[in-house]
Order: C-alpha cells, then structure tokens, then sequence
C-alpha cells in the first residue's frame, strides 16, 4: 500500500488505512487467515483480492436494497474505499442452521433448519476469546443503547432475508454469517467489516446427495483444503449473476 496513507488499524485479516477525505478510510484486505482467535494461521496468495472483490458486490446488493453500509467504491482489487465509521465491540452472528460452535455448546444436531433464525452476539474482544453476550450485560457494559441493539438486529434480519434468497439463487445456503456494525460522524448505524466466505458459512447446493460441501472459510478451520478454488468459485457464481 502507497506509503502516503497511515496505518490506522491492523486486524487479523484487514489493514484500514487514512484517506485524503478525513470521512473515508481506504481497507486493504489480506491474504491472512486465523481461526480458532488466531490459534490457527495460514496465508492464502489471493483471498484478500477475492474477499475484497466478492464483499464490494454484496455491499452493492445490500445499498440496492436500502441497507447502510460504509462501502463506497473499490480501489483496486484487494482495496477499498469505506466510510470511516466507529467499529461497535459487537460480533453480531446469524444462523439459519445449526453448526459450528452451536452444535458444540447445545445438543442440536448438525445441520438443523432453525424455525426461526437465531442470533448470538458476541463481544469482540481477543483476548477475552469473544465471549458470548446476553442483553442484560451488554446493558451492564453500556456497549449500546437497547433501541440501538433493537436497530442493529433488524438490520441484520433484514439482511439474512436478502442475502438467503441472493446465495440461493447461485446454488449456496447461507447457514451462518457474522456482521460488526459501527456508527458514522453523524451517529447513524451502519454495516461494517466484510461480508465474505470468511465470516459467511456457504454450503454448495449444486450436490446430488445431502453431503455438505463447504465452500467458506471451514476449508481452513477443518482442514479441508481449497480454500482458494471454494472462493474463487463463490466469486464466479457472484459475477455470472450480477
Ligand atoms: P461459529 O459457529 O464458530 O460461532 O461461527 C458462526 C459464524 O460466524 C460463521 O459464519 C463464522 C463466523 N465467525 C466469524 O466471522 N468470526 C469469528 O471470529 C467467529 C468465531 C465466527
């Protein structure tokens, strides 16, 4: 990245750099993956451009659909330009299925179709490992307001709506995905962070049998390999649809 911007956050698999505009903020994504809070890292060579590339079209569909988010335009291919907003503390995950650390902390089976979707929230915070949230102490942290929490999960309902059916129809199942939302100067509430195979679970739905293909970030977590091909194929299906 040109030396004339300054670093101003480095996370696990972004760079968010200073803009020229003082409102804007210019991220580069990496080719950094962590799982486990980092226990776990690798390097993919291209899934920061990939991230990059498949997160600006999803922006695009969410802003179409009047949903605020800090993008505003690619820079180039593994960087944008955002709206500088200030990150809230809060990992906020949707689930349409239960996997993942669900299944490891209930008795729900694998897979399962939720009647309704669930919503976990998290703290993001390290080095407390993200520690799982309940509204009584996000209340007692005074992270947010309780009509801003109300804000911020209709939100993400509105967006598992629009996202489920746009992944359905290139043949995907959204079954989790992680949001982090931020305010702007002005206050407002407004999605941050990225939308990607690597906070989104995506299960291929082009199988003729119920075998479930990841094709998201679980390649890395469970040791599946192609990581680059899976996401390199959401882009594909992306792009032939748009
Ligand atoms: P989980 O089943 O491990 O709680 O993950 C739920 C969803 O959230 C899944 O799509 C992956 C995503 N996620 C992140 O983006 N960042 C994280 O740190 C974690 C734990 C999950």
């Amino acid at each position: 990245m040109n030396n004339k911007y300054d670093l101003i956050y480095e996370g696990k698999a972004k760079k968010v750099f200073t803009h020229n505009d003082s409102d804007k903020v210019i991220i580069e994504f990496k080719d950094d993956a962590t799982a486990f809070n980092a226990l776990k890292k690798a390097k993919f060579e291209g899934k920061g451009k990939l991230n990059c590339l498949i997160s600006a079209k999803i922006f695009e569909l969410l802003i179409k659909k009047n949903i605020p988010t800090h993008f505003i335009k690619l820079k180039n291919e593994n960087t944008m330009i955002a709206k500088k907003i200030k990150i809230i503390p809060l990992e906020i995950v949707l689930r349409n299925n239960a996997y993942g650390s669900l299944c490891k902390q209930t008795t729900l089976k694998s897979g399962t179709i939720l009647a309704k979707p669930l919503i976990d929230i998290y703290l993001k915070n390290d080095e407390l490992n993200d520690p799982l949230l309940t509204k009584d102490r996000i209340e007692l942290m005074k992270i947010i307001s309780s009509k801003d929490l109300d804000l911020i999960i209709d939100l993400t309902l509105k967006i598992n709506v629009i996202l489920k059916s746009f992944f359905k129809n290139i043949k995907l199942q959204l079954v989790d995905f992680k949001l982090e939302f931020g305010y702007d100067f002005k206050k407002n509430i407004i999605l941050g962070d990225e939308i990607s195979p690597d906070n989104c679970r995506l299960w291929d739905l082009n199988q003729e049998n119920d075998k479930i293909v990841s094709l998201d970030k679980d390649r890395f977590r469970n040791d599946l390999g192609g990581l680059i091909e899976a996401y390199t194929e959401i882009n594909r299906r992306i792009n032939n649809f748009i």
